[in-house]
């Protein structure tokens, strides 16, 4: 990654934090940018509790001395802050490059105050773009669960480990399968198929789960585009 967009995610990850406000519990996707935030933020996050999508997340968390609370006791979240593979500007995402986004969805989706934060490059004219919809699915269903998507027409990938031989297995205990749609398919009819497949747990593409995106320009500058819910 170049400087520039480092720079510009660290920028828009400093915006983000304006949000803080009275959050008590503030829950935090995964990746890079989400990183980059947590450790801005840590000693403002120090008299609140966090929630976190992953592991990776969590542990980064309690190395920064923070109180991490297991997401299967939390069934609200004040702010949820995360970033995105793929953003519109109707706030349609690709998220899941880092093979968390179950946990980051319940966990956008438990909150009452979404902030994504991204670099520029990561905004595209319309989701999906360039990425593949990562689909986190049952192990004992892939065979099923990507012959179904094939007999749909979707080109499907098993996501390939780089620690291992073999699939990809995340946090939860599922395999990850990226997928393209169709040519022109439409969004939300993607959504609700992936879905309806017995075996896949969650998908990647998100759709009317945030409030605010928070956009670093590679000119240094910060644009904010706000969402009504
Ligand atoms: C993880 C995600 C991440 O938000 C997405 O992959 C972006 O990561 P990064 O900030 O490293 O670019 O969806 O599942």
């Amino acid at each position: 990654m170049g400087s520039e967009v480092s720079e510009a995610r660290k920028a828009a990850a400093i915006k983000a934090m304006e949000y803080l406000g009275r959050a008590r519990v503030v829950g935090l996707g995964t990746g890079s940018t989400v990183e980059v935030f947590l450790r801005l933020a840590s000693g403002r996050l120090m008299d609140r509790v966090v929630v976190a999508s992953s592991t990776d997340t969590a542990l980064l968390a309690s190395q920064l001395g923070l109180r991490v609370l297991d997401p299967s006791t939390v069934d609200r979240v004040d702010l949820y802050v995360d970033s995105a593979d793929e953003v519109d500007l109707l706030g349609r995402m690709v998220k899941g490059g880092g093979a968390a986004m179950t946990m980051e969805k319940v966990l956008a989706s438990a909150a009452d105050l979404r902030v994504f934060v991204v670099d520029e490059l990561k905004v595209v004219p319309r989701v999906p773009h360039a990425r593949p919809i990562p689909v986190e699915v049952l192990p004992q269903a892939i065979s099923f669960v990507r012959r179904r998507l094939g007999e749909l027409g979707y080109s499907v990938s098993v996501r390939v480990s780089q620690g291992k031989r073999g699939p990809v297995v995340t946090d939860l205990g599922g395999v990850v399968l990226d997928v393209t749609p169709p040519r022109d398919a439409d969004l939300v009819e993607v959504a609700r198929t992936l879905r309806s497949i017995p075996g896949v747990v969650e998908h990647g593409l998100f759709v009317d789960l945030v409030d605010v995106l928070v956009i670093g320009r590679l000119s240094g500058s910060v644009e904010t585009v706000t969402f009504r819910r």
